[in-house]
């Protein structure tokens, strides 16, 4: 295995980030066609998925493999929470529930937990996701909507982190030794894991478009 493990699971799968990135809920958020609420939707669906995410993530912590994957740094729910709160006021819980798409996706999230590489791949599709274009998001989330830090976009600041480059290389660095521990097997298994994030996370943007259109 000539190419880096990390190269390799980016390239595999940029098809799929385009398809993620592309997502018409996500065009509409991003040219500002869409009310504080209707974004607040996105943030709702996060909470779910990171919470399962990040529960995972705890009880992996010990493990000789998957266990160098857990930052604590990286748990989104306390971010997630005061978003929620700026968006729809103290009473957000009583507002929000998972869709149908963010409910599979958990269930996913929870199958894999007991197979390292598979954890790792929704691992990877997230966090690496949120430390790259997660940051442009961000952006331009804070020029529509005007949040300061502090509730509204937290879920896109990673501080705890510090450099954010020198944390990204280190993580593929983790990756490549992955790479280099599974069998060719285990990695196109672990790169069809990747392929499926996508699309699990791709549906929750779809159902949301949906959910918006409806309410229009
Ligand atoms: C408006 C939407 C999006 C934009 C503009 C965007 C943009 C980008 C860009 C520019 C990069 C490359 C950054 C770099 O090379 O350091 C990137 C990487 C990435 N994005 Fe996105 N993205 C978007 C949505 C998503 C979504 C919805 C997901 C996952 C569900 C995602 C997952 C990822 C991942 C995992 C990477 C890291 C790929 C790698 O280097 O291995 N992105 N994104």
């Amino acid at each position: 295995m000539t190419t880096p493990f990390s190269e390799t699971l980016r390239n595999s799968t940029w098809a799929d980030h385009e398809d993620a990135e592309s997502e018409s809920y996500l065009s509409a958020l991003m040219s500002g066609r869409l009310s504080e609420h209707e974004y607040g939707q996105m943030v709702a669906q996060h909470y779910f998925a990171y919470a399962a995410l990040d529960g995972v993530s705890r009880r992996l912590a010990g493990h000789p493999v998957a266990g160098r994957f857990v930052f604590p740094e990286l748990f989104r729910e306390p971010a997630l929470e005061r978003d929620l709160t700026t968006i729809y006021g103290p009473g957000w819980r009583e507002r929000i529930a998972p869709s149908k798409s963010t409910r599979t996706l958990v269930a996913r999230i929870q199958q894999v937990a007991d197979w390292p590489a598979g954890y790792v791949a929704h691992h990877y599709t997230r966090y690496l996701g949120d430390l790259s274009g997660g940051q442009f998001i961000r952006m331009e989330l804070q020029k529509i909507y005007g949040y300061p830090k502090g509730g509204g976009v937290d879920f896109y600041f990673f501080d705890e982190l510090g450099s954010l480059p020198r944390f990204k290389n280190d993580y593929r660095s983790r990756l490549d030794t992955l790479g280099l521990e599974l069998d060719e097997r285990e990695r196109h298994r672990m790169i069809r894991e990747v392929k499926l994030a996508y699309q699990l996370n791709t549906e929750v943007l779809t159902e949301l478009m949906h959910t918006v259109k409806a309410a229009a």
